[in-house]
Protein backbone atom coordinates (compact mmCIF):
# COMPACT_ATOMS: atom_id res chain seq x y z
CA UNK A 1 0.00 0.00 0.00
CA UNK A 2 2.73 2.48 0.93
CA UNK A 3 5.16 1.80 -1.81
CA UNK A 4 3.63 4.57 -4.02
CA UNK A 5 4.09 7.07 -1.45
CA UNK A 6 7.11 9.35 -2.54
CA UNK A 7 9.33 10.73 0.30
CA UNK A 8 8.27 14.66 0.72
CA UNK A 9 9.89 17.87 1.22
CA UNK A 10 9.84 19.19 4.74
CA UNK A 11 7.41 21.82 5.65
CA UNK A 12 9.15 25.40 4.84
CA UNK A 13 8.75 26.64 7.74
CA UNK A 14 9.44 23.81 9.95
CA UNK A 15 12.63 22.37 7.91
CA UNK A 16 13.89 26.07 8.41
CA UNK A 17 13.71 25.69 12.21
CA UNK A 18 15.23 22.01 11.72
CA UNK A 19 18.56 23.58 9.69
CA UNK A 20 18.79 26.41 12.50
CA UNK A 21 18.87 23.57 15.00
CA UNK A 22 21.42 21.61 13.29
CA UNK A 23 23.46 24.39 12.57
CA UNK A 24 26.47 24.50 15.12
CA UNK A 25 27.71 27.95 14.17
CA UNK A 26 28.05 29.93 17.63
CA UNK A 27 27.04 33.63 16.17
CA UNK A 28 23.96 31.67 14.12
CA UNK A 29 21.15 34.10 13.88
CA UNK A 30 17.13 32.16 13.79
CA UNK A 31 14.89 34.78 11.71
CA UNK A 32 12.68 31.64 10.72
CA UNK A 33 10.00 29.97 13.03
CA UNK A 34 7.28 32.44 14.43
CA UNK A 35 8.25 32.54 18.10
CA UNK A 36 8.94 35.18 20.18
CA UNK A 37 12.64 35.17 21.70
CA UNK A 38 13.66 37.27 24.20
CA UNK A 39 17.52 38.85 24.72
CA UNK A 40 18.48 36.02 25.30
CA UNK A 41 17.42 33.83 22.54
CA UNK A 42 14.87 31.98 24.74
CA UNK A 43 10.84 31.88 23.80
CA UNK A 44 10.34 31.93 27.60
CA UNK A 45 7.39 30.45 29.93
CA UNK A 46 5.03 33.69 30.77
CA UNK A 47 5.66 34.42 34.79
CA UNK A 48 1.80 35.23 34.24
CA UNK A 49 1.29 31.72 32.37
CA UNK A 50 3.76 29.89 34.81
CA UNK A 51 1.78 30.89 37.71
CA UNK A 52 -1.56 30.51 36.53
CA UNK A 53 -0.25 26.99 35.29
CA UNK A 54 0.97 26.24 39.17
CA UNK A 55 -2.60 27.11 40.21
CA UNK A 56 -4.51 24.78 38.17
CA UNK A 57 -2.29 22.25 38.58
CA UNK A 58 -2.65 22.60 41.68
CA UNK A 59 -6.32 22.55 41.95
CA UNK A 60 -6.73 19.47 39.04
CA UNK A 61 -8.77 16.54 40.60
CA UNK A 62 -9.55 14.67 37.29
CA UNK A 63 -8.19 13.97 33.87
CA UNK A 64 -11.37 12.90 32.55
CA UNK A 65 -12.89 14.61 29.24
CA UNK A 66 -13.94 18.06 29.32
CA UNK A 67 -16.25 18.21 25.87
CA UNK A 68 -16.02 19.16 21.92
CA UNK A 69 -16.43 22.61 22.15
CA UNK A 70 -13.95 22.50 25.05
CA UNK A 71 -13.81 24.84 28.21
CA UNK A 72 -16.58 27.19 27.99
CA UNK A 73 -15.30 29.77 30.56
CA UNK A 74 -12.27 30.08 27.95
CA UNK A 75 -14.67 30.02 25.32
CA UNK A 76 -16.99 33.13 26.83
CA UNK A 77 -13.85 35.29 27.47
CA UNK A 78 -12.32 34.47 24.44
CA UNK A 79 -15.26 35.52 22.44
CA UNK A 80 -15.01 38.69 24.62
CA UNK A 81 -12.02 39.73 24.17
CA UNK A 82 -12.17 39.19 20.37
CA UNK A 83 -15.33 40.80 19.92
CA UNK A 84 -15.52 43.05 22.72
CA UNK A 85 -18.38 43.01 25.16
CA UNK A 86 -20.75 45.35 23.60
CA UNK A 87 -20.65 43.76 19.96
CA UNK A 88 -23.99 43.27 18.21
CA UNK A 89 -23.49 39.53 17.51
CA UNK A 90 -23.39 38.91 20.82
CA UNK A 91 -26.12 40.79 21.91
CA UNK A 92 -28.26 39.12 19.11
CA UNK A 93 -26.77 35.84 20.12
CA UNK A 94 -25.32 35.13 17.07
CA UNK A 95 -21.94 34.07 18.13
CA UNK A 96 -20.78 30.96 19.23
CA UNK A 97 -17.26 29.49 19.85
CA UNK A 98 -15.53 26.50 20.46
CA UNK A 99 -11.90 25.79 21.89
CA UNK A 100 -9.92 24.38 19.23
CA UNK A 101 -6.55 23.09 18.86
CA UNK A 102 -4.95 25.77 18.71
CA UNK A 103 -5.40 28.25 15.55
CA UNK A 104 -4.86 25.91 12.79
CA UNK A 105 -7.42 23.80 14.37
CA UNK A 106 -9.41 26.77 13.73
CA UNK A 107 -8.78 27.29 10.80
CA UNK A 108 -9.19 23.40 9.90
CA UNK A 109 -12.36 22.72 11.35
CA UNK A 110 -13.39 26.65 10.28
CA UNK A 111 -12.46 25.27 6.34
CA UNK A 112 -14.47 21.77 7.08
CA UNK A 113 -17.68 24.04 8.03
CA UNK A 114 -17.10 25.59 4.94
CA UNK A 115 -17.29 22.33 2.66
CA UNK A 116 -20.25 20.89 4.21
CA UNK A 117 -22.19 24.03 3.94
CA UNK A 118 -21.16 25.22 0.80
CA UNK A 119 -19.10 22.66 -1.25
CA UNK A 120 -18.80 24.47 -4.69
CA UNK A 121 -17.08 27.63 -3.00
CA UNK A 122 -13.41 29.54 -3.51
CA UNK A 123 -11.50 30.48 -0.35
CA UNK A 124 -9.56 33.78 -1.76
CA UNK A 125 -6.13 33.95 0.56
CA UNK A 126 -3.48 36.40 0.13
CA UNK A 127 -0.90 36.87 -1.78
CA UNK A 128 1.27 36.08 -0.39
CA UNK A 129 0.36 34.61 3.22
CA UNK A 130 1.63 31.98 5.33
CA UNK A 131 3.14 29.02 4.16
CA UNK A 132 0.26 26.67 6.32
CA UNK A 133 -2.39 28.24 4.73
CA UNK A 134 -2.77 26.59 1.97
CA UNK A 135 -2.53 23.28 3.31
CA UNK A 136 -5.11 23.93 6.59
CA UNK A 137 -7.71 25.05 4.16
CA UNK A 138 -6.74 23.01 0.55
CA UNK A 139 -6.75 19.91 2.32
CA UNK A 140 -10.08 20.08 3.19
CA UNK A 141 -10.98 19.98 -0.71
CA UNK A 142 -11.73 23.88 -1.20
CA UNK A 143 -11.11 25.18 -3.87
CA UNK A 144 -8.32 28.25 -3.30
CA UNK A 145 -7.65 31.30 -4.98
CA UNK A 146 -5.03 34.21 -4.26
CA UNK A 147 -6.19 37.73 -3.90
CA UNK A 148 -3.15 40.75 -4.18
CA UNK A 149 -2.23 41.46 -1.06
CA UNK A 150 1.51 42.95 -1.01
CA UNK A 151 4.60 44.05 -3.28
CA UNK A 152 7.57 42.23 -1.83
CA UNK A 153 9.85 44.39 -4.30
CA UNK A 154 8.42 47.92 -3.57
CA UNK A 155 7.55 46.79 0.18
CA UNK A 156 4.04 47.73 -0.77
CA UNK A 157 0.44 47.02 0.20
CA UNK A 158 -1.48 46.26 -3.45
CA UNK A 159 -4.63 47.55 -1.49
CA UNK A 160 -6.32 48.73 -4.81
CA UNK A 161 -5.76 45.46 -6.85
CA UNK A 162 -6.72 43.25 -3.64
CA UNK A 163 -10.25 45.50 -3.55
CA UNK A 164 -10.75 44.88 -7.53
CA UNK A 165 -9.77 41.44 -7.59
CA UNK A 166 -12.53 40.48 -4.56
CA UNK A 167 -15.07 42.64 -6.39
CA UNK A 168 -14.91 39.52 -8.82
CA UNK A 169 -15.34 37.21 -6.14
CA UNK A 170 -18.65 35.35 -6.54
CA UNK A 171 -21.21 35.93 -4.48
CA UNK A 172 -21.00 33.54 -1.19
CA UNK A 173 -17.08 33.30 -1.69
CA UNK A 174 -15.25 33.19 1.36
CA UNK A 175 -11.90 35.49 2.27
CA UNK A 176 -9.32 34.79 4.39
CA UNK A 177 -7.97 38.09 6.18
CA UNK A 178 -5.03 38.23 8.34
CA UNK A 179 -6.50 40.15 11.35
CA UNK A 180 -3.41 41.37 12.47
CA UNK A 181 0.20 41.60 11.99
CA UNK A 182 -0.24 39.98 8.61
CA UNK A 183 2.36 36.89 7.90
CA UNK A 184 4.98 37.08 6.14
CA UNK A 185 5.00 40.83 5.13
CA UNK A 186 4.18 42.63 8.61
CA UNK A 187 2.18 44.95 6.29
CA UNK A 188 -1.74 45.75 7.74
CA UNK A 189 -4.92 48.00 6.50
CA UNK A 190 -5.79 51.12 8.37
CA UNK A 191 -8.60 51.64 9.39
CA UNK A 192 -9.99 53.70 6.66
CA UNK A 193 -9.13 50.33 4.51
CA UNK A 194 -10.75 47.90 6.89
CA UNK A 195 -13.93 50.02 6.41
CA UNK A 196 -13.74 49.63 2.41
CA UNK A 197 -13.10 46.31 3.08
CA UNK A 198 -15.94 45.71 5.58
CA UNK A 199 -18.16 47.74 2.45
CA UNK A 200 -17.16 45.29 -0.43
CA UNK A 201 -17.50 42.45 1.79
CA UNK A 202 -20.85 43.46 2.78
CA UNK A 203 -21.84 44.64 -1.15
CA UNK A 204 -20.50 41.67 -2.53
CA UNK A 205 -21.88 39.37 0.29
CA UNK A 206 -18.29 37.58 0.64
CA UNK A 207 -18.09 35.53 3.74
CA UNK A 208 -15.27 36.92 6.14
CA UNK A 209 -12.93 34.39 7.56
CA UNK A 210 -10.46 36.26 9.93
CA UNK A 211 -7.33 34.81 11.49
CA UNK A 212 -6.18 36.46 14.67
CA UNK A 213 -3.40 35.04 15.71
CA UNK A 214 -0.98 38.04 16.75
CA UNK A 215 -3.46 40.10 18.94
CA UNK A 216 -1.99 41.95 20.99
CA UNK A 217 1.43 42.22 18.87
CA UNK A 218 0.42 45.44 16.61
CA UNK A 219 -0.39 47.54 19.26
CA UNK A 220 -2.84 46.58 22.14
CA UNK A 221 -5.48 43.48 22.55
CA UNK A 222 -8.28 45.96 21.89
CA UNK A 223 -6.87 48.19 18.72
CA UNK A 224 -5.36 44.46 17.06
CA UNK A 225 -9.25 42.77 17.21
CA UNK A 226 -10.49 46.34 15.49
CA UNK A 227 -10.54 45.32 12.01
CA UNK A 228 -12.53 41.65 13.20
CA UNK A 229 -14.90 44.16 15.06
CA UNK A 230 -15.73 45.91 12.37
CA UNK A 231 -16.03 43.27 9.86
CA UNK A 232 -17.97 40.98 11.91
CA UNK A 233 -20.34 43.47 13.22
CA UNK A 234 -21.27 44.13 9.20
CA UNK A 235 -22.19 41.17 7.72
CA UNK A 236 -24.26 38.61 8.49
CA UNK A 237 -22.07 35.18 9.14
CA UNK A 238 -18.58 35.22 9.32
CA UNK A 239 -15.47 32.92 10.95
CA UNK A 240 -12.50 34.04 13.04
CA UNK A 241 -9.83 31.80 13.91
CA UNK A 242 -7.95 33.07 17.27
CA UNK A 243 -4.11 31.48 18.55
CA UNK A 244 -3.02 31.84 22.40
CA UNK A 245 0.44 30.22 20.43
CA UNK A 246 2.39 34.18 20.56
CA UNK A 247 -0.36 36.22 22.90
CA UNK A 248 0.11 34.39 25.67
CA UNK A 249 3.35 31.86 24.55
CA UNK A 250 1.12 28.62 24.45
CA UNK A 251 2.89 27.35 21.45
CA UNK A 252 3.14 23.47 22.04
CA UNK A 253 -0.21 23.19 24.29
CA UNK A 254 -2.54 24.16 21.23
CA UNK A 255 -4.82 26.67 22.72
CA UNK A 256 -7.14 28.51 20.38
CA UNK A 257 -10.84 29.00 19.27
CA UNK A 258 -13.03 28.80 16.71
CA UNK A 259 -16.08 31.78 16.99
CA UNK A 260 -18.29 31.70 14.08
CA UNK A 261 -21.13 33.88 13.34
CA UNK A 262 -24.78 33.48 12.14
CA UNK A 263 -27.79 35.39 10.50
CA UNK A 264 -29.75 34.45 13.56
CA UNK A 265 -29.58 32.77 17.02
CA UNK A 266 -31.46 29.32 15.36
CA UNK A 267 -28.79 29.70 12.45
CA UNK A 268 -25.97 29.86 14.87
CA UNK A 269 -26.64 27.20 16.92
CA UNK A 270 -27.24 25.01 13.79
CA UNK A 271 -23.58 25.97 12.53
CA UNK A 272 -22.21 25.23 16.33
CA UNK A 273 -24.07 21.53 15.77
CA UNK A 274 -22.02 20.96 12.55
CA UNK A 275 -18.98 22.52 14.35
CA UNK A 276 -18.91 20.44 17.28
CA UNK A 277 -19.32 16.90 14.93
CA UNK A 278 -16.36 17.84 12.82
CA UNK A 279 -14.06 18.31 15.35
CA UNK A 280 -15.32 14.83 17.26
CA UNK A 281 -14.74 13.65 13.55
CA UNK A 282 -10.85 15.07 13.30
CA UNK A 283 -9.77 15.09 17.24
CA UNK A 284 -13.20 14.14 19.52
CA UNK A 285 -11.97 17.03 21.92
CA UNK A 286 -9.40 19.89 22.05
CA UNK A 287 -6.09 19.34 24.52
CA UNK A 288 -7.00 21.34 28.01
CA UNK A 289 -4.26 22.48 29.46
CA UNK A 290 -3.30 25.56 27.55
CA UNK A 291 -7.03 26.59 27.59
CA UNK A 292 -7.09 25.52 31.45
CA UNK A 293 -4.05 28.24 31.61
CA UNK A 294 -5.75 30.89 29.62
CA UNK A 295 -9.17 30.97 31.20
CA UNK A 296 -7.42 31.26 34.37
CA UNK A 297 -5.62 34.04 33.37
CA UNK A 298 -8.34 35.89 31.81
CA UNK A 299 -10.65 35.49 34.32
CA UNK A 300 -7.97 36.93 37.31
CA UNK A 301 -7.75 40.50 36.75
CA UNK A 302 -4.34 40.72 38.31
CA UNK A 303 -2.91 37.77 36.38
CA UNK A 304 -4.46 39.28 33.23
CA UNK A 305 -2.92 42.72 34.44
CA UNK A 306 0.54 41.18 34.30
CA UNK A 307 -0.29 38.61 31.28
CA UNK A 308 -0.66 42.08 29.45
CA UNK A 309 2.34 44.06 30.78
CA UNK A 310 4.23 40.55 29.22
CA UNK A 311 2.82 41.00 26.17
CA UNK A 312 3.51 44.73 26.26
CA UNK A 313 7.19 43.90 26.57
CA UNK A 314 7.13 41.21 24.11
CA UNK A 315 5.76 43.78 21.69
CA UNK A 316 8.15 46.59 22.40
CA UNK A 317 10.77 44.41 22.20
CA UNK A 318 10.00 43.24 18.69
CA UNK A 319 9.05 46.98 17.49
CA UNK A 320 12.63 48.12 18.97
CA UNK A 321 14.23 45.62 16.94
CA UNK A 322 12.64 46.58 13.66
CA UNK A 323 13.81 50.07 14.20
CA UNK A 324 17.20 48.65 15.20
CA UNK A 325 17.62 46.55 12.11
CA UNK A 326 16.44 48.95 9.84
CA UNK A 327 18.84 51.77 11.22
CA UNK A 328 21.66 49.64 10.37
CA UNK A 329 20.49 48.15 7.33
CA UNK A 330 19.81 51.59 6.04
CA UNK A 331 23.26 52.61 7.23
CA UNK A 332 25.13 49.15 5.89
CA UNK A 333 23.56 49.41 2.26
CA UNK A 334 23.07 53.23 2.08
CA UNK A 335 19.78 52.82 0.85
CA UNK A 336 16.95 54.24 3.09
CA UNK A 337 14.38 52.05 1.87
CA UNK A 338 14.75 49.53 4.51
CA UNK A 339 12.96 51.61 6.67
CA UNK A 340 10.01 50.13 5.90
CA UNK A 341 11.07 47.27 8.29
CA UNK A 342 10.53 49.97 11.22
CA UNK A 343 6.73 50.87 10.30
CA UNK A 344 5.81 47.63 9.43
CA UNK A 345 4.56 45.52 12.58
CA UNK A 346 4.34 41.80 14.50
CA UNK A 347 6.75 39.46 13.90
CA UNK A 348 7.54 38.86 10.47
CA UNK A 349 8.56 41.49 7.20
CA UNK A 350 9.49 40.38 3.93
CA UNK A 351 13.07 40.92 3.15
CA UNK A 352 12.27 41.62 -0.63
CA UNK A 353 15.20 39.02 -1.64
CA UNK A 354 15.33 36.79 -3.99
CA UNK A 355 15.66 32.82 -2.38
CA UNK A 356 19.51 32.76 -3.92
CA UNK A 357 20.34 35.47 -1.18
CA UNK A 358 18.22 33.66 1.06
CA UNK A 359 20.50 30.59 0.25
CA UNK A 360 23.71 32.74 0.85
CA UNK A 361 22.60 34.40 4.22
CA UNK A 362 22.20 31.05 5.42
CA UNK A 363 25.10 29.24 3.90
CA UNK A 364 27.74 32.06 4.02
CA UNK A 365 27.03 33.77 7.59
CA UNK A 366 24.17 31.47 9.22
CA UNK A 367 21.44 33.67 9.36
CA UNK A 368 18.06 31.33 8.46
CA UNK A 369 15.06 32.66 7.45
CA UNK A 370 12.31 31.46 4.89
CA UNK A 371 13.06 31.03 1.44
CA UNK A 372 10.67 33.84 0.79
CA UNK A 373 12.69 35.81 2.76
CA UNK A 374 10.98 36.53 5.77
CA UNK A 375 12.27 37.74 8.85
CA UNK A 376 10.95 36.79 12.33
CA UNK A 377 12.42 40.39 13.78
CA UNK A 378 11.85 38.66 17.54
CA UNK A 379 15.59 37.20 16.36
CA UNK A 380 17.46 40.14 15.92
CA UNK A 381 18.61 41.21 19.41
CA UNK A 382 20.86 44.18 20.02
CA UNK A 383 24.17 41.85 19.91
CA UNK A 384 22.94 40.95 16.41
CA UNK A 385 21.57 43.48 14.67
CA UNK A 386 24.75 45.04 13.29
CA UNK A 387 26.07 41.56 12.04
CA UNK A 388 22.81 40.59 10.38
CA UNK A 389 22.46 43.99 8.29
CA UNK A 390 26.12 44.16 7.25
CA UNK A 391 25.73 40.17 6.27
CA UNK A 392 22.08 41.47 3.84
CA UNK A 393 24.46 43.94 2.55
CA UNK A 394 27.36 42.09 1.83
CA UNK A 395 25.18 39.23 0.11
CA UNK A 396 22.73 42.38 -1.80
CA UNK A 397 26.16 43.25 -3.98
CA UNK A 398 28.98 45.13 -4.24
CA UNK A 399 27.45 48.24 -4.89
CA UNK A 400 25.58 47.98 -1.52
CA UNK A 401 28.67 46.44 0.33
CA UNK A 402 30.90 49.06 -1.09
CA UNK A 403 28.30 52.09 0.40
CA UNK A 404 30.57 54.11 3.41
CA UNK A 405 29.63 52.32 6.90
CA UNK A 406 28.44 54.51 10.00
CA UNK A 407 31.23 54.64 12.54
CA UNK A 408 33.52 53.40 10.09
C1 LIG B 1 5.17 30.82 11.70
O1 LIG B 1 4.51 31.42 10.85
O2 LIG B 1 6.38 30.66 11.60
C2 LIG B 1 4.47 30.29 12.93
O3 LIG B 1 3.12 30.58 12.86
C3 LIG B 1 4.77 28.86 13.19
C4 LIG B 1 4.13 27.92 12.23
O4 LIG B 1 3.45 27.00 12.68
O5 LIG B 1 4.30 28.06 11.02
Amino acid sequence: MFQQLKRLNPDTILGVMAKFRADPAPLKVDLGVGVYRDLTGNTPVLASVRRAEQTVLAAQTTKSYVAAAGREEFNSAVEEMVLGSAHTARRDRRARTVQTPGGCGALRVGAELIRAAAPGVTVHISDPTWGNHTPLLGSSGLRLERYPYYEAAAHQLRFGAMLERLDRAAEGDVVLIHACCHNPTGADLDPAQWQELAQLLTRRRLIPFLDLAYQGFAVDLDADAAGVRLITAQVPEALVAVSFSKNLGLYRERAGALIVIGENETRADAILSHVLQIARSIYSMPPDHGAAIAAHIFANTTLKGEWTLELNLMRTRIADMRGLLAQHLCRATGDASFDFIRTQRGMFSLLGVSVQTVERLRDRHHIYMTPDSRMNLAGIMPHNASYVAESIAAELGSSFSAMPRAGS
